[in-house]
């Protein structure tokens, strides 16, 4: 499934060489993008040097989200893991690989001056986004509607269990805070690819076929939006009534 994803990603930032100024590409993280960011850079270093060059001359990229308190300085930091799967084998400059500030000593203000950059910069053209077992996007928890802007938000005992492995096994290590791109922001991209693998996503994956758009399944309004590309491995289809899969066509793409 990785390897289909990035060939379809691959072939869009080719794409992307013929334009002066591309939009900027939306960026997730979570487990789920560390094979696939692996997988991406590899393809990207075996380019000719003066195309790769070009592509990252011209590269800017936004960040989904990032912990409230944390900085390039924490392991756990999501420009950290940034800068280790893209920031460093790309050997991009960090001004070119946005991802919100989690130490700003006004986190609102952050959240609101983020928005305003990416909204200067045209918004995002490509989006990749993960899937949390809650059905949040970025960190955008249940309940959550389509005009939520970049904010602060409370994550839920759900998200810090989900994402305890980056701190020791322990939820309560997790950050209370983040700061995330809101489904407005997400759903004005041009075009999403929303990736899911593994087990631990079949019950939410399931939900998400079978349920009507909603506020309690935040990504359920990806339904809504013309060019959505679901990529999901057996795993993480292993509670989908095929039939479902057969007669709706609600995403562009089902792998
Ligand atoms: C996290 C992040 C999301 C991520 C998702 C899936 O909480 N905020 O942006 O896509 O949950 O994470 P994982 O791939 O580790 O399951």
């Amino acid at each position: 499934m990785i390897e289909a994803v990035v060939d379809v990603l691959e072939e869009r930032l080719r794409m992307r060489l013929s334009e002066c100024k591309p939009k900027p590409l939306g960026l997730a993280t979570g487990r789920t993008m560390r094979p696939l960011y692996k997988e991406l850079v590899a393809r990207l270093q075996s380019w000719p040097v003066p195309r790769l060059e070009k592509l990252l001359d011209n590269w800017c990229s936004f960040n989904l989200d990032e912990y409230v308190g944390l900085s390039a300085s924490d392991s756990e930091s999501f420009i950290t893991y940034m800068t280790r799967y893209i920031g460093c084998p790309l050997k991009l400059s960090p001004d070119k690989l946005r991802v919100h500030n989690g130490r700003s000593g006004d986190p609102q203000r952050e959240a609101s001056s983020y928005r305003e950059e990416l909204r200067i910069c045209g918004g995002v053209s490509i989006q990749i986004l993960g899937l949390g077992v809650n059905g949040h996007l970025g960190f955008n928890e249940p309940p959550c509607g389509p005009d939520t802007s970049c904010r602060v938000v409370n994550l839920s005992p759900s998200t810090r269990e989900q994402n305890a492995f980056a701190f020791h096994g322990n939820p309560d290590l997790v950050p209370t805070h983040a700061i995330t791109l809101g489904l407005e922001e997400i759903l004005s991209a041009d075009e999403i690819h929303l990736i899911v693998s593994g087990k631990a996503k079949a019950e939410i994956v399931s939900s998400l076929l079978a349920q009507p758009v909603s506020d309690s399944l935040p990504a359920s309004w990806l339904k809504q939006h013309p060019n959505v590309f679901l990529w999901a491995d057996y795993s993480a289809l292993s509670k989908v009534n095929r039939d479902w899969i057969g007669f709706n066509n609600i995403f562009g793409q089902l792998s």
